[in-house]
């Protein structure tokens, strides 16, 4: 049973993060989608509307026999992941800016807890420019997003704005 954590904020989840899940399933049995749980950053999406989100959207990927699983954490990435009992952690990379960050975590990782180990995934060329920060930008600046987001996404992102 190969489990791997697939961290970070998901505010909100885009079509690129699906990307990389449906290339996980081909590699492990489950894969624990975990929110950040960061009280320092006033988030678009609450984490129990992201959780929502993310299993509703979770239901339309091709996962073949893997399992999806959608928790949250707080504090250190890797005492949550063996608190799980996983075996890797899966971090996206779009291009080579991502890699210096994604590089620097993943080698503090394996200095807090050598056994596990970061695996590192390209998404589909078509959202090598797509990241959560962007998709909100152009949300609020009245752009497209169509191609970008889950449909359920756009929706309750339009909602919270009609609510607001
Ligand atoms: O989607 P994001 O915001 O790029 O995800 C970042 C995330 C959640 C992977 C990262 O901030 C994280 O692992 N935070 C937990 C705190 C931690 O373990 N820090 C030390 C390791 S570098």
């Amino acid at each position: 049973m190969r489990r791997a954590i697939y961290p970070g904020s998901f505010d909100p989840v885009t079509n690129g993060h699906l990307d990389i899940i449906e290339r996980g399933c081909k590699l492990f049995d489950e894969i624990i989608i975990a929110i950040l749980v960061n009280p320092e950053k006033q988030p678009f999406f609450s984490i129990e509307e992201r959780r929502e989100i993310l299993e509703q959207t979770l239901k339309e990927i091709q996962r073949g026999s893997c399992q999806l699983r959608v928790d949250d954490f707080e504090g250190l990435l890797v005492q949550y992941a063996i608190a799980q009992q996983a075996h890797a952690i899966v971090r996206g990379i779009r291009a080579i800016s991502d890699y210096e960050y994604e590089l620097q975590m993943a080698l503090m990782n394996r200095r807090l807890e050598p056994t596990i180990e970061t695996v590192f995934m390209m998404p589909a060329e078509k959202y090598s420019y797509v990241s959560s920060r962007l998709v909100k930008e152009v949300f609020q600046l009245g752009g497209e997003l169509d191609g970008l987001v889950p449909p359920l996404v756009e929706a309750r992102m339009k909602e919270k704005l009609r609510r607001a």
